[in-house]
């Protein structure tokens, strides 16, 4: 079952995938993280699968958290959104954490968006807010392209210096401001986890130019891009990052923020799917 995820292993996830779900063009790969229920203006729901019926390794159970990649048509096309992410902090190897990015490549998605849930490292972005990514730092101590496949999906150095498509960013400014968040943009700071930074590390990744801090996306990102999808992600500021207020920081917190926001993050991924897979 947990065998490695060489290019030939993920090319036949792809081909049973297409045997077994027929999903035509597949345009773009939304990753939603945990709580979003999307609604997707012109694209009609098909399909949602169990991520386990489809990967080939063994998936962790996390509470609230769903497992599953749901199947969007319009005519012959699909959109695939990923519902619940892997993490590295629980355990999953880099390579099965960009398991559903290459899946999506192979099948033809060429655009990935993604949102995520964020601390912020600036006092003037409050919580509740959209920052546009326009770069990131790397602090995972990993990176999915380690490793011995070579070439076979795509350069071993990938460029990384226009990581967030410029055109993209300005899409997903436009449908933020649109579905009423306050917009900014900025640096997103992936770290480890799964305990939050100390306020040291904080004062740490602002001095080197973070604008949030995270612990997901960026190697999805970095897949993403080794195999050519151009990348749009939107991080949700929801808590002042450690020691920005005087309070202990709870996963809880965080959550509720998110569910706040969750009717107004859906209809930003509905405005955004509506101009850019047209
Ligand atoms: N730090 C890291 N990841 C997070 C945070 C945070 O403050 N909030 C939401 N995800």
């Amino acid at each position: 079952m947990n065998g490695e995820l060489t290019p030939d292993r993920m090319r036949s996830v792809a081909d049973e995938f297409r045997d077994r779900y027929n999903p035509g063009r597949v345009r773009g790969l939304l990753v939603a993280g945990s709580g979003l229920e999307l609604e997707i203006p012109g694209w009609g729901f098909a399909e949602e699968i169990e991520l386990k019926e489809v990967l080939p390794f063994a998936l962790h159970t996390l509470m609230g958290h769903r497992q599953t990649v749901t199947l969007w048509r319009h005519e012959d096309e699909s959109l695939m959104v990923l519902n619940g992410r892997f993490h590295l902090y629980q355990g999953y190897r880099p390579e099965e954490v960009v398991a559903p990015v290459r899946l999506a490549a192979l099948l033809g998605a060429e655009v990935m968006i993604a949102t995520n849930a964020t601390g912020s490292l600036d006092p003037e972005i409050e919580p509740g807010s959209i920052v546009v990514v326009t770069d990131h730092i790397n602090l995972q101590g990993s990176n999915p392209l380690v490793g011995v496949w070579g070439t076979e999906f795509g350069p071993q150095f990938p460029d990384m210096s226009e990581a967030y498509d410029p055109e993209l960013r300005g899409l997903g400014r436009s449908a933020a401001e649109e579905a009423g968040f306050a917009v900014h943009e900025g640096v997103y700071v992936a770290l480890l986890g799964p305990s939050f930074e100390t306020p040291a590390e904080i004062r740490m990744v602002r001095a080197a130019g973070g604008t949030v801090v995270g612990m997901s996306t960026v190697p999805e990102v970095i897949a993403a891009r080794h195999m050519g999808m151009k990348v749009l992600v939107l991080s949700f500021a929801a808590n002042p990052a450690a020691g920005l207020v005087d309070r202990p920081l709870t996963h809880t917190e965080v959550l509720e923020e998110g569910e706040k926001a969750a009717a107004k993050l859906a209809t930003l991924m509905g405005l955004l799917v509506g101009r850019v897979f047209i």
